[in-house]
């Protein structure tokens, strides 16, 4: 078992240029099965998560050539329509891998897929989105056979806005005959870049970052370079933790279009944060003051990933905030490791008040799911004495070499192998 020991209470300084998006990298590889040919995947970030997405291709017979964060895959060679079950269960982003290969071979075969422990997490809109464009799906147990004959374009309706479903259906619509418009799409970043990758293999998609998207589609793909749009939760985490210890942090590759959520949240709590194309800038207030009330929507709302980084933050305010989560059911695992750290939180099903406290104190945590786990780091970062955080597997699934982007701002995080 790995875990981070962390010494508290060091202001953070620094610039960090941000990691590629993990959440947008996913679908991204998923849509190279689309194309026979080259397609070079720049800024991909090295993460488990990644590192599943590649074994995943590998398995289906497509080559990957990895050199950092620049990825050459070949689809061209594919020759497998399954994924086995050990590969589906290491993350819930194995699914978006169903409209892709569906698209590409006219049928596939999976088990249904793992990822953080959220609460319900089934994919009944997939389905239904995909039998929407002609696709047969019969399950048997936890298995999913999928065949498509022939898909043809349609109006899909989406019971809400769900980032897997409409990168699924947005792959499959690719293969469809004719156009495909999905209603109540989602409307996060992440949509429109998978959006501009599909532009960029030949494949007319309009209206990303709207709720009406339409795929044109049976147009013939080629190859491209294509690089990664930067990772918003992680900019974000790393703004949270400068406000929780004081200092200063530049991100010089952000997207603060992408975070206005946040950044307004984080002004609320005093800090003072300067915004450029591709920059931003926060200074943390000497007292943290409380944000109010925080409900997590869809994209532009309060994105539930940014939910626990912001709750530890919340931890140490000068009053009392408000967390209502209604995107996931069960997000609120760090609650348990940041009442161990002395916080005082409330939690009743969806709702959860903070009433800050002076400090927080370092003790051993358990990182239960990935932004569970950037919480409690966050918390610890601005805690007196020693935390350790253990189970860092699920923070490697979605932060880049975290302890060392840490380190270069000042944090004192060490890496500890048992
Ligand atoms: N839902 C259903 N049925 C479905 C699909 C979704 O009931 O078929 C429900 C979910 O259970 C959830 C809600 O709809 O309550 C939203 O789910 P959505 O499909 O939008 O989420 P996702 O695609 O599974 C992605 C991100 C999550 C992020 C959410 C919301 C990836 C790989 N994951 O998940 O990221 O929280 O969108 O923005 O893109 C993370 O990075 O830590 C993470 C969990």
């Amino acid at each position: 078992m790995t875990e981070f020991v962390i010494n508290g209470g060091r202001k953070l300084r620094g610039s960090i240029a941000v990691q590629g998006s993990k959440n947008s990298a996913l679908p991204l590889l998923a849509a190279t099965l689309l194309v026979c040919g080259e397609v070079v995947i720049e800024n991909c970030p090295e993460l488990s998560d990644v590192d599943c997405a590649l074994e995943i291709l590998t398995y289906l017979g497509c080559t990957v050539d990895r050199c950092g964060h620049s990825v050459a895959i070949d689809c061209t060679s594919m020759h497998a329509h399954d994924i086995p079950e050990r590969l589906m269960k290491r993350m819930r982003s194995s699914v978006v891998f169903l409209g892709a290969i569906l698209a590409r071979a006219g049928r596939a075969e999976m088990t249904m897929p793992g990822g953080c422990m959220l609460g319900p997490r089934p994919i009944d809109y997939h389905i239904d989105a995909l039998r929407a464009l002609g696709a047969d799906i019969d399950s048997e147990g936890d298995r999913l056979i999928c065949r498509a004959c022939r898909l043809c374009g349609c109006d899909v309706f989406l019971p809400f806005p769900s980032v897997g479903t409409t990168e699924n259906a947005m792959l499959a619509a690719s293969a469809s005959r004719g156009s495909t418009r999905i209603m109540n799409a989602a409307r996060e970043p992440e949509i429109q870049d998978l959006a501009g990758f599909m532009n960029a293999i030949g494949i007319p998609v309009r209206g990303a970052g709207t709720s009406v998207i339409e795929v044109e589609g049976g147009i013939r793909t080629h190859g491209t370079h294509y690089a990664v749009m930067t990772d918003r939760i992680a900019a974000g985490t790393y703004l949270c933790a400068t406000a929780v210890c004081g200092g200063t942090v530049e991100l010089t590759n952000a997207r603060p279009e992408h975070i206005e959520a946040l950044t307004g949240a984080l002004r609320r709590a005093g800090c003072e944060i300067l915004e450029k194309p591709g920059y931003c800038k926060l200074t943390a207030p000497s007292h943290i003051a409380p944000v109010g009330i925080v409900e997590t929507r869809p994209y532009p709302g309060h994105a539930t990933d940014m939910q626990p980084p912001l709750m530890a933050l919340m931890c140490t305010a000068a009053g009392t905030s408000v967390f209502i989560e209604n995107i996931f059911e069960s997000r609120y695992n760090h609650i348990v490791g940041l009442r161990r750290m002395g916080a005082d939180i409330q939690n009743e099903g969806r709702f959860a008040a903070i009433h800050g406290v002076s400090k927080l104190t370092g003790c051993p945590v358990t990182a239960l799911d990935l932004r569970a786990g950037a919480a409690l780091v966050t918390a610890a970062l601005g805690a007196y004495g020693e935390t350790s955080v253990s189970h860092i597997e699920h923070l490697e699934r979605g932060y880049e070499r975290m302890d060392e982007v840490l380190c270069g701002l000042g944090a004192d995080v060490i890496r500890r192998e048992h």
